[in-house]
């Protein structure tokens, strides 16, 4: 493996807390994601409190490809590695996000992944076997650099987008953890081997209580 798959999703209300887990993980993690609870709390000071960390910015973009577009251009100067929209934004949205980035890469989430085929027939989606590899394929021809899926999902999303197109899971627990409201878990190992190239894991990693050892032994685990 030539760079930490690893990203620890810093799911914390402030900076101080979230530059103490980042300083607690330290380099065991090859890159941060900031999400909504974060960003919404403190906005981008808390990528830039980051400092020269790799940053997945998980915002999950979904409008007009207008305002998606204005939203990539405005988080360009943050330097961040990764960003994600809603691949339900449609083809135009994600076709003017990608236009619109400059170094960073963009992810598509295809369907959120605690979705199941209950939840995907109630909002007039086909079931998930139907409706994930559909939306990767849309996200790869708009000129994404990959997408997010549940675990379960990587190899139906790899046998329509190959590599070098990412694909990033969450929802991975190392074996023998508490799999929290998680459903459809995999371990980051089962996850990597079925094609994924980077896991986002965060509470068996941020509520450890050594943080930098808990990503330690998960790396160990990985090949
Ligand atoms: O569950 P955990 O604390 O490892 O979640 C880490 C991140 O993965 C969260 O920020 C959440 O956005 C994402 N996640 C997800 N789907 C799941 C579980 C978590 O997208 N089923």
């Amino acid at each position: 493996m030539n760079e930490n798959p690893i990203i620890v999703a810093l799911d914390v209300p402030t900076i101080d807390e979230a530059a103490r887990l980042a300083d607690a993980v330290g380099d065991a993690a090859g890159a941060f994601k900031v999400g909504l609870q974060l960003f919404s709390a403190e906005g981008p000071a808390a990528v830039r409190a980051l400092g020269d960390r790799r940053v997945f910015l998980d915002l999950k973009l979904n409008d007009i490809s207008n305002t998606v577009a204005g939203a990539v251009r405005a988080i360009a100067p943050l330097h961040v590695e990764l960003l994600t929209v809603h691949a339900l934004a449609g083809r135009a949205a994600l076709e003017a996000a990608n236009d619109a980035k400059r170094e960073e890469k963009v992810l598509a989430v295809t369907v959120l992944t605690s979705f199941d085929d209950a939840a995907c027939k109630e909002v007039g989606l086909p079931p998930l076997a139907e409706a994930v590899p559909a939306l990767a394929e849309l996200a790869f021809a708009a000129g994404c650099d990959g997408v997010i899926c549940a675990p379960p999902d990587v190899e139906a999303v790899r046998a329509v987008c190959p590599k070098p197109f990412l694909v990033v899971t969450p929802g991975v627990r190392p074996p023998g953890t508490d799999h929290d409201e998680q459903a459809r878990v995999r371990t980051p190992r089962e996850a990597i081997d079925a094609g994924a190239d980077r896991v986002v894991i965060g509470r068996p990693i941020t509520r450890a209580q050594d943080p930098r050892a808990a990503a330690r032994a998960i790396l160990e685990t990985l090949p």
